[in-house]
This record gives structure tokens, sequence and C-alpha cells, in this order.
């Protein structure tokens, strides 16, 4: 199993370009699955996850090619081919499911476009239970039947799906995106109220509606979708990833310097810009770059509380923690997304952080300085906490069960190498 050495307490100093949002191309690879002409999408980030999820959609007979596997293509993100003229299987395994949550989007497009879908319960996963109740109860609104077999979710619409009435009782984000698989094909109009307002829903939005679906209300809690009997094929761009971009931004304020984070967007990273200020970094905007510096100072406490976009995501919490564990004064975080998310915290007081958790609380009373330590995560965010934790620490980290890491965050050693952090990758051939 491959490591993460990092020697820290070194500054930051350069430029890091942003990758393609992993949790926009999960949901725009699926939607290939909606239409029999091919789906270009460029901007792909080069991960575990999007290569699982080319796996999952090959073994339903989606024809994938790829260009840009050059070095120099490879930082501008692959370009991806998916065509799917005949659907081969519509069953999702549980030995994909399992392994990738985002795996359960298919039943929305497989439902619509097959009228049926068999894909196995992901089940529960370190972060939490997540369920897919939510998910369950829009295809039933749409008129799908659905029956639990076997550790399967059989969802069936022989007649094809009608719109429907979907009122989520909370945000969800997965359950959004399934359900606007699902309603483009549907006969007639679908309203989603307490539709998720993530990028990355605008971003699937932007590429059905390229693709010949209706949809009105992006980027609000109410969209309407008028189903259409197909779609058709079309090209589309990635958005840029804001938790990457946020991750990095932190990064100068951890271990000081000045970093410039390009192909990106600004205002992806909204909630998080004030944080950054109120904990003292500096943050300068620029078109499609955000430049973050830090001026050595010792950084302030903050509170926070994660919560659906626009609010402060909770894919950024664990490395808000990183950088907090060493602000001064008490600083208190409020996870109110997922209910174990704090898996960081035994391992960031491995490092000598100061930090109390009660339910969804965390109090962190910040330390002068970590001391690196062999760490390791269950969870990618979680993970990468404990990288940001040792570019600021005194010593040697080393980050073990680098798998996570590889499921969202690409080439973070080279990333961060080249503005001079001691960052190395160490392989190990052990099976995970
Ligand atoms: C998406 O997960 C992201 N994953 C997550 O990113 C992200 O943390 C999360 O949204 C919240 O922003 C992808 O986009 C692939 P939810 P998702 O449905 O869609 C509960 C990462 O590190 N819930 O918005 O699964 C659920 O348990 C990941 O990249 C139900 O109860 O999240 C959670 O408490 C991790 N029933 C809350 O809702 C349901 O049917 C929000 O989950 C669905 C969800």
């Amino acid at each position: 199993m491959d490591r993460i050495l990092i020697r820290g307490g070194h500054p930051l100093h350069g430029d890091i370009q942003i990758s393609g949002a992993k949790n926009a191309a999960l949901p725009l690879m699926v939607a290939c699955l909606l239409t029999d002409e091919p789906l270009h999408l460029s901007n792909i980030p080069h991960l575990v996850d999007t290569a699982q999820m080319a796996t999952l959609l090959a073994q339903l007979g989606v024809d994938i090619s790829m260009t840009g596997s050059g070095e120099e293509e490879a930082a501008a993100g692959r370009m991806i081919t998916l065509s799917v003229r005949d659907i081969r299987r519509t069953t999702a395994p549980y030995d994909i499911v399992r392994k990738m949550r985002a795996s359960f989007l298919v039943t929305g497009p497989l439902l619509a476009r097959c009228g049926k879908a068999r894909v196995s319960l992901p089940g529960g996963c370190a972060i939490g239970a997540r369920p897919v109740d939510l998910h369950l109860h829009a295809f039933e609104a749409l008129g799908a039947q659905i029956t639990l077999e076997d550790g399967y979710v059989l969802a069936e619409a022989p007649r094809g799906l009608k719109g429907g009435r979907i009122a989520f009782p909370f945000v969800s984000v997965g359950a959004t995106e399934n359900a606007l698989m699902a309603a483009v094909l549907a006969d007639g109009e679908t309203v989603i109220e307490n539709a998720a307002r993530e990028p990355e829903i605008g971003d699937l939005i932007k590429c059905l509606m390229a693709m010949g679906a209706h949809i009105e209300g992006a980027g609000t809690s109410i969209l309407r979708v008028q189903g259409r009997d197909r779609l058709h094929g079309a090209t589309h761009a990635v958005l840029p990833d804001r938790i990457e971009t946020g991750t990095y931004a932190m990064a100068p304020a951890v271990a000081g310097g000045r970093l410039t984070l390009r192909r990106t967007d600004p205002q992806l990273i909204g909630a998080l810009i004030p944080v950054l200020e109120a904990v003292g970094v500096s943050v300068e905007l620029g078109d499609g770059e955000v430049t973050v510096s830090s001026d050595g100072h010792p950084l302030r406490a903050v509170d926070i509380q994660t919560e659906p976009y626009p609010g402060f995501p909770t894919d950024l919490q664990a490395q808000l923690m990183a950088l907090l564990a060493t602000a001064q004064g008490k600083s208190h975080i409020r996870e109110t997304i997922f209910e174990n998310r704090f898996m960081h915290v035994p391992e960031l007081i491995r490092m000598g952080a100061d930090v109390t958790v009660d339910g969804d609380k965390a109090v962190i009373t910040g330390v002068k300085r970590l001391k690196g330590a062999p760490v390791m995560a269950t969870d990618l965010r979680a993970s990468m906490c404990l990288v940001l934790a040792g570019l600021g620490a005194e010593g040697e980290t080393v980050v073990n069960r680098v798998y996570h890491l590889d499921r969202g965050f690409e080439r973070i050693e080279e990333k961060l190498g080249q503005c001079g952090a001691e960052i190395v990758r160490v392989r190990g051939d052990v099976a995970r």
C-alpha cells in the first residue's frame, strides 16, 4: 500500500492547476446512459473514482474512449467520449457499488431509459449511515415500483416514468442528481422541491440541457423539468473542483507562503474565503484564479458549521481543522451533514493537536505547532486533512492508506512538490 511522506515546515510558493471536479465528473459520466449518441466530457480528473465509474459503465454497455494521456494533456484534464447505443445490462453489482457510493447514480438513468434498474444498496460507509431513501422516494414519485431483494434495489417502470412532484425533506446532492436524471426522460412535468444547489448540480443541469433536456431553476432549490422522449449527444467541460481549490487555498495558512490556484473559479469557494480572511491569511481573487498568502503571523480561531451549498462544505471540514489546530484560541466546528465525520480527530491528536469532540461538535484549542507522526484515515477528505497537517508540522509525517487520497486528489505530491513542499510517495505492494 502506498504511503505519502511529508517533511513539514517548508513554506509554499508557486502555482497549482486545479483539476476538474470529481463530484461533478461522476454524475456527468453517468448521464451518458440517457442517450444513444456520444457524450464528450473534457476536464475529467484522473482519479480512482472516475476509473471505477468507467468500469461500471463499461459493464452496462458503454464504450469509453479517452484522449489526453500524455503529461501535458493530463495537466489540462482528460477528454473522454462515452457512447452507449444499447444498454447491455441494468444491474450495478455490489462489488462496485460498495466501493463507490456514487455508483448508485446509475439507477435514475437506467430506470428512465430502460424501465428498470437493479442496483446494489450501497450500505453505510466510514462517514455515516448514508441511506438512499430519498433517491427511492424520488423514483416512486415518478411512478416507479421499488422492491428490495437480496441487498439490491429493484426499480421498475415498465410503461415508463411519469412526471411528478418530488419534495425532499432535506437537501441531498445525490438524490437531486438521481431525480433529475430520471425526470429528464419522464412523461410530462416534474417539480423537484428542496433540491440541492451545489455547483455540481448546476454543472449536471448544464450538460443535460446541452443534451436537449428542458430544466428551469438551475441554482435554486426548485427545479422544473419538462420530460423529453429522447436526449442527444453533447460536449461539456467539467467544472473546476471546488474542494481541491479550497484545500490548496488552506495550505499557505498551514505551511506559510503564497500560492496561486489557477484554472478554477473563486466563486466556488465563496463560503471559505471569509473564513480564510478571518483566520488571518490574505486572499486575492482574479479571473479564474485565487491567490492566498500568509505573512507568517499566528492564525486566529474561528467558528464554523457545515451546511449544504452555499454554506461551508462538509468536504472541507477536516482540512479546516488541520489549519485551526495551530490557530490561537478556541475554534468550534459543528458538522451537520454527516454523523461520523470527525475521524481525523484522533490522528490529529496523535500529531499534538488539542481537540475534543462531543457529538456533532468539535472544539479545537490551538497549539503552537503540530509534530509529525505516522497517521492514517478512513476517508478521502480526512486523509487530506492529515496531509495539510503534515505540511505545517515539525518533522516527518507518514500518511498511510493513500488510496483514499487517490480517489479524489489528482497528483498531490506533484502539485505540492513543485511549490516547495517536501512530499514523496513511497510505493508499496501490500494488498488493500
Ligand atoms: C455528495 O454525497 C458528495 N459525493 C459528498 O462528497 C459530499 O460530502 C456530500 O454530497 C455532501 O455535500 C458525491 O457527489 C459523489 P447527500 P451524497 O445525499 O450525495 C443523508 C467526498 O468526499 N441522506 O447530499 O451521498 C446522508 O446520509 C464526498 O467527495 C439520507 O438520509 O450526499 C447525509 O447525511 C463524501 N438519505 C445527508 O443526507 C438519502 O437518501 C447529505 O447527503 C440521501 C442522503
